[in-house]
């Protein structure tokens, strides 16, 4: 039962919930700008759940969008971060600091050779702007390739090459310049092969017009992309993609950067979603998970592309934050000594199998895909097209019996599952079952 507040607290307007209040005030003092997915008001966090000012409990399969890998308050990152706090808490740039050189030695660890320096500044954005930056620095270039339905943030910068959707660029403009986009190969909705068939897209089809017709390869300095493009729509391109990518920005000199902001930490089943391609960038970056919900974003490169970087050409205040430092450690730790990369490809197998048995069904998912704990499902209604009403009815349905989903994809058609790697067993089986519930039950449009 919900307790009940007459009043809010500070400003004697007549509520019925002590939530109702909280978003009262919220209304008040925080700007519109931000764009809220439930109108949840929590208070707490513990394990896998949320919990809210009256004291419901969330099952959360969104992590707060990728970030909580652990689930809340896991208690080694609890301890590091606490003892952090007891130490020092920030130098910046005014002095070298033993816990950045660890946290930068544990990053370059779980990434693969020769990525052997680290970067770090305070979010996904801010080491997307980096890696651009470092890549015209590197490159004496001006041009940089990003791929259509891509998001990297909202910075300027990221903003130019995020083009998931117009709504986040609208009245922005001018961009940066110098920014080109191509198709990214999205074969269940764009590429128009069979299933069998290789898709023109992943083999460079698109590149190579781009580079004959558009910019010439040798002005470009970057191509950027995500390796499982997150906002766009958890969509898992086909093998050879990155290869391709690879063996292009090798001919022409362009440097290759993968934004693992979303994908990296182990989510997918292994450090980097790239990994399971087996093709290593010039350029990595990492935030959302790094920190277990601390601010903090590396950009990894080979230290011979990073000495293409003079000092002083990039810098953060707040990049490297011993505090967000310890954070990174001890959650790369503690995914190392509990095997949570093993964890992840267990619960997404879970959730894909309990999935294409659900588009089986009436009102089931049109597509079924993912990496490890990564799955997207998109929605399509009975004239074949996105089907974002779903979604919505789905994530409501959910939310109501107590389980967060996060919705994503170019049309918002799609669910995006990434929960924490510390689910228990019981806990991916209620959350699969409330999912199941309102999958099939709600099941209308298509
Ligand atoms: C792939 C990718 N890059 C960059 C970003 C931007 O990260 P932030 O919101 O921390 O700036 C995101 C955020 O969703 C992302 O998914």
């Amino acid at each position: 039962m919900a307790n009940t507040a007459s009043s809010s607290p500070d400003s004697g307007v007549a509520t019925d919930t002590v939530a109702e209040s909280w978003r009262v005030r919220d209304r008040r003092a925080v700007s519109g700008a931000y764009s809220r997915y439930t109108d949840l008001v929590i208070q707490d966090g513990e394990g896998s759940f949320l919990i809210d000012v009256e004291g419901r409990r969330y099952l959360d399969f969104g992590c707060g969008i990728a970030v909580t890998a652990l689930g809340y308050r896991h208690p080694d990152v609890t301890r590091a971060i606490h003892q952090q706090v007891d130490g020092y808490w920030h130098t910046s740039v005014v002095t070298q600091h033993v816990r950045l050189t660890e946290a930068a030695e544990k990053v370059a660890s779980i990434c693969p050779d020769p990525l052997d320096q680290v970067f770090f500044a305070n979010s996904g954005a801010e080491v997307v702007e980096g890696a651009l930056k470092l890549a015209r620095q590197a490159t004496h270039r001006p041009g940089i390739v990003a791929f259509t339905g891509g998001f990297h943030g909202r910075t300027f910068g990221a903003l130019s090459v995020t083009t998931s959707k117009v709504h986040y660029r609208e009245h922005y403009s001018p961009l940066l310049p110098g920014v080109y986009t191509t198709p990214y190969p999205y074969c269940f909705r764009n590429c128009g092969h069979g299933p069998d068939e290789p898709c023109p897209v992943a083999m460079g089809a698109e590149l190579e017009k781009l580079f004959k017709h558009v910019v010439p390869a040798d002005e470009v300095a970057a191509i950027l992309v995500e390796p499982i493009q997150g906002e766009g729509g958890y969509i898992v391109p086909p093998p050879g993609f990155l290869a391709t990518l690879r063996q292009i920005c090798d001919r022409h000199g362009i440097v290759l950067i993968f934004d693992e902001v979303q994908t990296g930490v182990g989510h997918t089943g292994r450090w980097l979603a790239s990994d399971h391609e087996g093709v290593v960038p010039d350029v990595v970056t990492l935030a959302k998970a790094l920190g277990s919900g601390l601010p903090i974003g590396a950009i990894v490169a080979r230290h011979d592309l990073m000495n293409k970087w003079p000092a002083g050409t990039h810098g953060s205040t707040f990049g490297g934050n011993a505090i967000a430092c310890a954070a990174a450690i001890a959650t790369i730790e503690v995914i190392q000594r509990d095997g949570l990369l093993q964890r992840a490809t267990e619960i997404g197998d879970k959730i894909v199998s309990r999935a294409h048995a659900w588009q089986q069904q009436v009102g089931g998912p049109a597509d079924v895909r993912g990496r490890g704990a990564m799955v997207g499902l998109e929605f399509m209604d009975s004239a074949g097209l996105p089907d974002a009403e779903r979604v919505d009815a789905i994530r409501a349905a959910c939310l109501q019996s107590g389980l967060l989903v996060l919705g994503c994809g170019i049309d918002d058609n799609v669910i995006r599952l990434i929960p924490p790697l510390t689910l228990s067993d019981s806990e991916v089986e209620q959350g699969l079952q409330i999912l199941e519930q309102a999958v099939l039950q709600g099941g209308t449009s298509a």
